[in-house]
């Protein structure tokens, strides 16, 4: 995670963007720009490449957008976050789908997961299906999850996923090494209190056990 919010800060830092450009013109602007950017342009010509490869191996379909192992086994990790404060994500590290380079190269690859733009609101809107539980959806036409700051961010991400009609939020306290951001678990089809029942308990790195709180979901109405 730091590594690319660093990496999307050296790039940024050096050139001004104009238009939603590539990164090759990105690296040819910095390297018409002074000469504290040499460092900027080689990493991130290096960094181009190694990305391209990384993200197309780990945010591709097959791979459950970055999260082959669902949220509720042990071993599982978010594949991706969507929101403001790449900071706040601590202890993985994972694409930020808010980072113009990440997107621009996700954008040119099949089968992989794409920045999401943001869409006016499904027509027939939301439905909640349970409010407030302590336990998350876990089921078996579970597509990804990752981290987002808000439910309504967590809706974003599903309407540009293939295939998604229900999302499941939550704080997964100690499973986000003391994160405050929520976990996003996407799904094919709605589910209802009764399938909400992953209710932590996980052994943590540090010996912690996590548990779910505020867990929410919403089905899609097509
Ligand atoms: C960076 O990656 C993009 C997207 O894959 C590619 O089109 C471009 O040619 C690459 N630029 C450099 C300098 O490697
Ligand atoms: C992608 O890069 C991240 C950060 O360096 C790393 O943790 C992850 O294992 C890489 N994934 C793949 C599929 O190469």
């Amino acid at each position: 995670m730091r590594f690319f919010a660093l990496l999307a800060t050296a790039v940024l830092s050096v050139v001004v963007r104009a238009d939603s450009d590539t990164a090759a013109s990105a690296a040819s602007a910095a390297a018409s720009a002074p000469s504290s950017s040499a460092a900027a342009l080689s990493a991130s010509s290096f960094a181009n490449a190694t990305l391209q490869e990384n993200l197309s191996n780990s945010l591709s379909q097959a791979n459950f957008y970055g999260a082959p192992i669902p949220p509720w086994e042990v071993g599982c990790h978010p594949g991706w976050y969507y929101g403001n404060d790449p900071g706040a994500v601590v202890g993985w590290t994972i694409p930020w789908l808010l980072d113009a380079l990440i997107c621009d190269i996700l954008d040119l690859l099949p089968f992989c997961l794409h920045c999401p733009v943001p869409k006016p609101p499904p027509k027939n809107g939301w439905v909640q299906t349970f409010s407030n539980l302590n336990g998350a959806t876990q089921a078996s036409d579970y597509l990804t999850y990752g981290l987002v700051d808000t439910i309504q961010d967590c809706q974003t991400m599903c309407l540009g996923v293939s295939g998604c009609a229900f999302i499941n939020t939550y704080h997964d306290v100690n499973g986000k090494n003391g994160s405050p951001l929520l976990t996003c678990a996407l799904f094919k089809d709605c589910h209802d209190a009764s399938d909400a029942d992953n209710k932590g308990g996980q052994t943590q790195p540090d010996g912690s056990v996590d548990y779910i709180t505020d867990s929410n979901g919403f089905c899609l109405q097509s």
